[in-house]
């Protein structure tokens, strides 16, 4: 037996998280569309209260008592079943470390957010993984996999990085068919930008169930992701359970500042969600006309798939928009090797993006295909 000291079993099976990248060499301009940032920038106002935040001697408020009862009132919650991270990330977390032990089983789809499996691993757990049928979770593929060690199952909708979304009424067929027991987590990140009449964040189950809570994040559509911001609500057991085990400080308090008036400045969320609406339709549109399939997204980003002939390949496309300055996501550790995610940018970054590619397919042109 080895002297050193032995992580946990789980953890050495837990690929560190690779953030988007940010840099290109020897690129004079670059434009960052791998992180599902926004282009807008967070809200004026936010900026305004973050640089009056003062008296950083002293801690923060370790309830984040205000910040709960902006998000309360927003949406109409009642901020004792609210708890803040640091980012929705930490949230993940602490759920996953509070209702999964050794050998428990959480459940997530094929092409889900990363950090689920992360959070299970670390907590000692199982990761189970459903499989999706054309990029979209799949209700019945989840349920089937659903045994009697499952305790946690999470559900990005939209998802990241498919950018697809399940109607409401799927959402709660999920949740009807999951034991009592079982914790359903709505991670709804990018919940702001959906515009589908049969789409809903989830927050009447939330309301309405025992084992059902929402992540939120404050680093998407209000442009906060520096700052590390994220909610989640539920029912008030879980979220006394949560908070036991919550870092007593764990949101800073200028970032709270700034959430509070990010929060309130619907105009921005507004000026998003517009901008957001008419470049990813244009976007879809023009890369659609290159010859390269997306898969349809509602949320700030896009998938773009590219064919598995060499010259052609995703890998070869990220290296060629690199060397142009456009920095967009690759997702080989989603399973998906073969496809690009592209955050919506500012119009000078969509229009460069489509140009670039344009210029990397025709290279093609008159070549056969294999
Ligand atoms: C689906 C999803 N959930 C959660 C997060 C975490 O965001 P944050 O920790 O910045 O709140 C992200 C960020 O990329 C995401 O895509």
């Amino acid at each position: 037996m080895s002297a050193r000291p032995q992580p946990r079993p789980g953890i050495m099976q837990i690929e560190a998280y690779v953030p988007g990248k940010s840099t290109a060499a020897g690129v004079a301009k670059i434009h960052k569309l791998s992180s599902n940032e926004t282009p807008l920038g967070p809200s004026p106002k936010a900026v305004e209260a973050l640089r009056a935040a003062d008296h950083f001697e002293h801690y923060p408020d370790g309830t984040a008592t205000r910040l709960r009862e902006a998000i309360a009132a927003k949406y109409g919650l009642d901020a004792r079943r609210i708890i803040c991270g640091s980012g929705s990330d930490e949230l993940l977390s602490l759920v996953t470390q509070t209702y999964v032990g050794a050998g428990d089983e959480g459940l997530y789809s094929e092409h889900g957010f990363l950090v689920y499996r992360i959070a299970i691993l670390a907590a000692g757990g199982v990761p189970v993984v459903a499989p999706e049928t054309d990029y979209h979770a799949d209700v019945d593929a989840f349920l089937a996999r659903v045994t009697d060690r499952t305790r946690i199952v999470y559900l990005a909708n939209p998802n990241n990085p498919t950018g697809t979304y399940i109607p409401f009424d799927e959402v709660k067929r999920l949740h009807a068919g999951l034991p009592s027991h079982v914790v359903l987590v709505l991670d709804a990140a990018y919940a702001e930008y959906v515009r589908r009449n049969d789409y809903e964040a989830g927050l009447e189950l939330v309301a309405t169930s025992d084992n059902v809570v929402m992540t939120r994040t404050f680093s998407k559509i209000y442009g906060l992701a520096s700052l590390r911001l994220g909610w989640m609500v539920g029912p008030a057991d879980v979220i006394d359970a949560v908070n036991r085990i919550r870092g007593p400080f764990n949101v800073n308090g200028p970032a709270m500042a700034a959430g509070i008036a990010a929060i309130q400045d619907d105009a921005h969320v507004a000026r998003a969600v517009a901008h957001n609406e008419q470049w990813l339709g244009w976007l879809t549109r023009e890369i659609e006309s290159l010859g390269l399939k997306t898969t349809p997204s509602v949320g700030n980003f896009l998938l773009i798939h590219f064919p598995p002939e060499p010259g052609r390949t995703a890998r070869e496309a990220d290296a060629f928009l690199s060397s142009r300055g456009l920095i967009l996501r690759r997702i080989d550790a989603y399973g998906l090797p073969q496809a690009l995610r592209l955050t919506v940018g500012d119009e000078e970054a969509n229009r460069l993006l489509v140009e670039t590619l344009r210029e990397f397919v025709g290279k093609f042109v008159g070549m056969p295909h294999a």
